[in-house]
């Protein structure tokens, strides 16, 4: 199971939060893998990022993501880190 954390704190949610949560709950259904991936929110993370702090919590890493690289955020870190 990975644990994905997108930050709801104030300074990333006027950077888009909730579509970067919306992309990744279609993507997620897209590639039927809900029962491999916890989506959740978060408080600042502590590192606010350019972009959506997003947390990959098992890697203990913390992303800068936006609607324009969501996609390949989650290809990359998300898909690439079940298989
Ligand atoms: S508000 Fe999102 S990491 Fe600080």
């Amino acid at each position: 199971m990975l644990t994905i954390s997108v930050c709801v704190g104030s300074a990333c949610q006027i950077k888009g939060s909730y579509d970067v949560i919306n992309r990744i709950q279609s993507l997620i259904k897209e590639y039927k893998i809900e029962d491999k991936v916890k989506l959740k929110g978060a408080f600042c993370l502590g590192r606010c990022t350019p972009e959506v702090s997003v947390s990959i919590e098992e890697e203990n890493k913390i992303y800068s993501v936006s609607t324009d690289n969501v996609d390949s955020f989650f290809k990359e870190h998300v898909l690439g880190g079940i298989n």
